[in-house]
């Protein structure tokens, strides 16, 4: 970053003005370096939401908001989406650039070969209701991999950094297969690693020991394009979440499992979920015709009713994702021959009727990653409750280059904010008698 322009803060209250170096990065907004403020002002700053803070300093991922743009490591996501699939995808995203043929064959035989998860991961299932929703179970299993894993918990050890991102791409699939086995009822289907690594997630969650699991290479590449589109996204709830607990020098496999539980949140990746809840109630109480009705709930502010997959903090302009995913929609729905698949109309026409509308057009709403996600993975063939922990097995390796980065990160210190107190002050405390 260079820093040749600086900001003047001045205080109406005869706290001495001060200069703020600005800091200018390779693309988007500069930043104002706030570090120094408190020290010489006494004053914290304030932005709950962050809505206007860079937290940090990052080579990884890029978005322009206006634009609807979106580069993985300067890679267009639409040029990934085509040309790449998701494990090369992963090695861009952990290194910097794009493989060659030798480095994404060693790369894939190093991950296909840690896709078993310790047989004694079997026993937390069972600690579950079968009846739990696989998030809640994913994020339980997930944390409990650093039980196992004592080898190569030394965050500072790059060897150790290494080992434990293979680690967690390899068995995430394995994982959340498991979850959803479990959710069913079915027995767990190990890991075949002579399939590629999305065609081996199918089969773990579609597969059953009873017969030959058929791949279908068109339904695998779009869950690999998914997969790709929902990889890492700039410094969203749940990577600053990861980013936040790695600071404390946290173990990965906590880290990412607490990038788990903030995802899990309806405003963040649990939106998928939510979205298709929407559509199905929409189409419960009518459809295409009921559209009107649900877009004026929408707009009651009291409702508390929103258009689940649209809006977004930094999309102010259509997701570029969101096209992807669409237009993935369309290819899976046409490959299995429902075409006429109502839920899609239904998307499509609601997406069409909010993009006309002032209400959305004014907050600049558009569709999001999630609004069609949903109903692809239905597809697919993944039930609602399995949408989420999809979107997390796509974001571990985003959540890992970003925890790596902010490790390697030379001045790292552990995150701790402050606040603008608004409590009580200081008072004595009475006995019960006289409270
Ligand atoms: C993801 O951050 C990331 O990068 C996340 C993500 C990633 O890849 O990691 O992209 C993945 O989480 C995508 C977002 C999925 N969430 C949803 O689809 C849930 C529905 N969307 C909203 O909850 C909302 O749009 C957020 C949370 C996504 C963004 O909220 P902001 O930036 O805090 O914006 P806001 O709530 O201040 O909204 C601004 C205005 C408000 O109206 P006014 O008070 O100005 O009148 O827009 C309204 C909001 O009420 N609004 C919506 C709306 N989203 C915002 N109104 C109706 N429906 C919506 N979906």
């Amino acid at each position: 970053m260079s820093t040749q322009k600086s900001a003047k803060i001045t205080f109406s209250d005869g706290t001495p003005a001060m200069d703020l170096p600005i800091h200018q990065g390779t693309m988007g907004p500069d930043v104002i370096d706030i570090r120094k403020i408190y020290g010489a002002t006494g004053k914290f700053t304030f932005d709950p939401g962050f809505l206007s803070t860079a937290s940090c300093e990052s080579k990884i991922t890029y978005i322009d908001g206006d634009k609807g743009e979106l580069l993985y490591r300067g890679y267009p996501i639409e040029q990934l989406a085509v040309h790449c699939d998701y494990l090369e995808t992963c090695y861009l995203l952990l290194n910097g650039e794009l493989p060659t043929q030798d480095q994404r064959t060693d790369f894939e035989q190093r991950v296909m070969r840690h896709t078993m998860v310790h047989e004694q991961m079997n026993r937390f299932f069972t600690g579950f209701r079968r009846d739990a929703h696989p998030m809640a179970v994913l994020v339980g299993c997930v944390g409990a991999l650093s039980a196992f894993y004592h080898d190569s918990l030394d965050i500072q050890n790059p060897e150790h950094r290494f080992i434990s991102a293979i680690r967690l791409l390899a068995k995430m699939p394995t994982l959340v297969a498991m979850a959803y086995k479990y959710h069913v009822g079915q027995p767990f289907m190990y890991p075949q690693n002579n399939l590629s690594y999305s065609a081996n997630f199918m089969r773990m969650v579609f597969g059953t020991p009873c017969e030959e699991y058929q791949v279908n290479d068109v339904l695998v590449r779009a869950l690999d394009r998914i997969m790709i589109l929902h990889a890492d996204h700039e410094q969203n709830a749940s990577t600053s979440t990861v980013r936040l607990a790695g600071s404390s020098g946290a173990n990965p496999f906590a880290c990412i499992a607490a990038g788990i539980a903030t995802l899990w949140g309806p405003a963040h990746g649990g939106a998928n979920e939510a979205c298709l809840f929407m559509l199905d109630d929409i189409q419960r109480q009518g459809g295409i015709e009921k559209i009107g009705n649900f877009i004026s709930k929408v707009k009651d502010k009291d409702s508390g009713v929103k258009l689940m997959g649209f809006g977004h903090r930094v999309y102010k302009n259509y997701d570029p994702r969101a096209k992807l995913m669409r237009e993935t929609c369309y290819e899976v729905l046409d490959e299995l021959g429902l075409h006429d698949d109502p839920l899609f109309k239904l998307a499509m026409k609601l997406e069409q009727i909010a993009l006309e509308d002032d209400y959305f057009v004014q907050r600049k709403l558009y569709p999001n990653v999630d609004y069609y996600s949903g109903i692809v993975q239905r597809a697919l063939g993944f039930p609602t409750e399995m949408f989420t922990c999809v979107f997390a097995l796509a974001r571990t390796v985003g959540w890992i280059a970003q925890w790596g980065e902010m490790i390697a990160e030379p001045d790292q210190k552990i995150g701790r904010p402050r606040q603008l107190f608004t409590g009580s002050t200081p008072r004595e405390v009475k006995p019960i008698a006289q409270r």
